[in-house]
């Protein structure tokens, strides 16, 4: 049994206050009566419940595109730090980052609370591609870029081949199929380059979408769901 605002919550009916709001304007049903308060407990799963006489759907997983700002650890906790789950509605409790963005690195980050989409996302097995565009500090010779794109060694740490797409002298797109701590910052390091500004701009066949600001979230859309999910399987 769920409360009735989190279920409506979860599909995306609206946020917990547009919800009392719904319910205080009689225009939600739960099993052919009238909801009294949002926070009623309901059985997700056999409850017919209605807004404005159309069937909800229980959904119970979430899934947001979040554009990452500076200054936010990827973590559902911080000591003394904001993390990306403050940037989320708090109707929205018991989800998590897919992967980890360094606190200076922007860019797209799945918040879900899908667990098992998330591991297989996240299995290096999968090889899930993260492209990065990244602003470096020097001009790349044609050797480091050679050897970003047939691997590196760094601090004893392999770092497998990585795509390089030039975007100027001190820019680019990287792409990597794995997601070790600091590996584009560690990459550029090798061929003595530094990292200046990182943005996460794919996860695979998802795209970071460039009208949410830093700190904006959206839900997927339902064909960026399906094809995640088809990649991850
Ligand atoms: N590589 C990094 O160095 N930092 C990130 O945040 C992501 C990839």
């Amino acid at each position: 049994m769920l409360r009735l605002d989190r279920v409506l919550a979860n599909a995306r009916v609206g946020s917990r206050s547009e919800v009392k709001k719904l319910v205080k304007e009689k225009r939600v049903k739960v099993n052919g009566i009238l909801a009294k308060s949002s926070d009623m407990r309901v059985d997700e799963n056999n409850d017919k419940i209605l807004v404005d006489d159309i069937l909800i759907k229980y959904e119970k997983y979430v899934y947001f595109m979040l554009n990452k700002p500076q200054g936010y650890i990827s973590a559902t906790e911080g000591k003394n730090c904001p993390t990306v789950l403050d940037l989320i509605h708090e109707d929205y409790r018991g989800m998590f980052p897919c992967g980890r963005l360094d606190k200076d690195t922007e860019g797209l980050l799945l918040i879900t609370n899908d667990g098992p989409l998330a591991h297989e996302l996240l299995s290096p097995k999968k090889h899930v591609e993260k492209e990065y565009y990244v602003e470096h500090t020097l001009p790349l010779a044609d050797q480091d870029v050679q050897r970003i794109q047939t691997g590196i060694v760094y601090n004893g740490v392999t770092y497998k081949p990585a795509v390089y797409k030039k975007i100027s002298d001190t820019s680019c797109h990287l792409v990597i199929q794995e997601g070790k701590y600091h590996e584009i910052k560690f990459i550029m390091n090798a061929v003595g380059d530094k990292v200046v500004y990182l943005k996460r701009i794919r996860m695979k066949n998802l795209v970071l979408d460039e009208s949410l600001k830093p700190g904006e979230y959206r839900p997927l859309t339902a064909d960026e769901l399906e094809d995640l999910k088809l990649i991850a399987r």
